[in-house]
């Protein structure tokens, strides 16, 4: 038994929800390490659906533990909403909940100034969820932020806000042209929030490392991917937190000592919702097709996901960083009508200014690694391997034996180019499809 990193490998919205949900079976504790409410991870039981934002996804299971560690932001409105809205469908969230002092609290003017920036960036904007993630990471960094313990302090959270709304408004009424934020407002239905929250809350890093000692086998749930990291992703366009592998260390107290293996999150081909460089876009109809078979719409905010084929070059990249132990290939079924299926395998690129630092000749090189520069990745063209599709359903799969050959060939070819296991192969979104070749809470070894 072994404590296990579920991480998305790519653009985020790979699937880790399914694959946590399908791993929590075998797990004690579920905990989250960071982002806050711009992810959102489905699970699909027995045809329902639920959508998890904050609270980890093992909380759909009785009996379990669940961690929202002090790396996660939290928007104490739509914790509270997401509370309440399990509870409505009958799920126990109570004593088995955890959320740390320690972790950063989203403000509304968090949200202003997300939403303000992204529409003065105008083309050049992000993209982001407008939940305010950026801004919220900015003050803890910056060592403005309020953290959950302070919410709980009338006099604490009072000088804080004070202090912050003072700097805030400022931005808000010369730099936005915007409405100020008024503190009593505020102060009021925060405090309010902290009276809700107040039972929930804990020093959770003293707990999760008590539950380690026990020998509880827990599950950190990973939010985004490896690409949206904000040291190792597509700079400037990821997410605000270390999505990466990482982030478990600061963003629960558990030391690296304490990880027993990391489980890649890939899905069968790219997916990325948002702005920023995509190599291997599908920009046909194609495109179209595999949005609307892969449902590929936003969990949290609807958007449509951009669709493309599998990337070497960024697995590679995400494979490095985080480490592996194995992968869980994820919508597998969605390609089951795809003719020809392609794979990057690496990048060619050609520089308008012939100024590419990277080329032997100067104007035109060719990349198995990621480039860390965007106005090169965004240049970049991908070099495709091209497989045959299988053209059969896959849908619902359960035994490697089962699945089509072609399909059995692209699942090797992966593991061959990028030298990774794949552990689990999900051929759909209800919690028994799937294919479990070696269930990683069992096979990976404790340290
Ligand atoms: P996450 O953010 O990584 O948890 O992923 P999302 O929940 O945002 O997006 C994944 C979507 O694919 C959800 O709608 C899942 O229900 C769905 N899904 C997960 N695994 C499979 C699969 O193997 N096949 C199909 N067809 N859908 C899947
Ligand atoms: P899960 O956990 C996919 C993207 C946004 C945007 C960028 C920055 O469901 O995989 P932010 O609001 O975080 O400042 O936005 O990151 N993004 C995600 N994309 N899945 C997610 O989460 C995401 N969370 C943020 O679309 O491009
Ligand atoms: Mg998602």
């Amino acid at each position: 038994m072994a404590n296990i990193v579920v991480v998305g490998a790519q653009w985020g919205d790979e699937g880790k929800g399914k694959i946590v949900d399908l791993l929590t079976g075998k797990a004690d504790v579920v905990a989250r390490y960071q982002g806050g409410h711009n992810a959102g991870h489905t699970v699909v039981i027995n045809n329902k659906k639920y959508i998890l934002h904050l609270i980890p996804s093992g909380i759909l299971h009785k009996g379990k533990t669940c961690i929202i560690g002090n790396g996660v932001v939290i928007d104490p409105a739509a914790l509270i909403a997401e509370i309440k809205g399990l509870k409505r469908k009958g799920i126990n969230v109570g004593k088995n909940l955890f959320i740390s002092d320690s972790a950063h609290v989203i403000m509304p003017y968090h949200v202003a100034i997300d939403n303000k920036s992204e529409k003065a960036m105008g083309l050049k904007k992000i993209g982001t969820t407008g939940r305010g993630i950026g801004p919220a990471y900015v003050d803890k960094m910056s060592r403005a932020g309020i953290r959950v313990g302070d919410l709980m302090d009338s006099m604490v959270f009072k000088a804080k806000l004070k202090a912050n709304l003072s700097c805030v408004n400022y931005l808000l009424e010369k730099r936005y042209q915007t409405r100020k934020i008024s503190f009593n407002k505020v102060y009021s239905e925060y405090r309010r929030y902290a009276e809700y929250l107040t039972p929930f809350i804990a020093d959770t890093t003293v707990l999760i490392n008590k539950l380690i000692e026990k020998g509880k086998n827990i599950l950190f749930e990973g939010a985004q991917g490896a690409l949206l990291d904000v040291d190792h992703g597509t700079y400037p366009f990821v997410t605000s937190s270390s999505a990466s592998v990482g982030g478990v260390c600061t963003g629960l107290g558990v030391a690296p000592t304490k990880i027993d293996g990391v489980l890649g999150v890939m899905k069968a081909y790219t997916t990325r919702v948002g702005g920023g460089p995509f190599p291997t876009e599908i920009k046909s109809k194609l495109g179209e097709a595999l949005r609307l078979k892969g449902g590929e719409y936003g969990a949290t905010t609807g958007r449509p996901r951009r669709c493309g084929w599998l990337d070497a070059v960024g697995l590679r990249h995400a494979i490095r960083i985080n480490g592996f132990s194995g992968i869980a290939l994820t919508k597998l079924d969605v390609l089951d009508e795809v003719e020809k299926i392609k794979i990057a395998v690496k990048y060619k690129y050609e520089d308008p200014y012939k100024k590419c630092s990277c080329s032997k000749k100067g104007v035109s090189c060719k990349f198995t690694d990621i480039p860390h520069n965007n106005r090169i990745l965004e240049g970049c063209k991908p070099v495709y391997k091209e497989l045959d599709g299988w053209r059969k359903s896959t849908q619902g799969i359960k035994r490697l034996n089962d699945l089509p050959k072609q399909a059995r060939a692209y699942i090797d070819y992966i593991e061959d180019m990028l030298n990774v296991k794949i552990d689990v192969i999900s051929t759909g979104a209800k919690r028994n499809e799937v294919v479990v070749l070696r269930n990683p809470i069992s096979n990976y070894r404790r340290k």
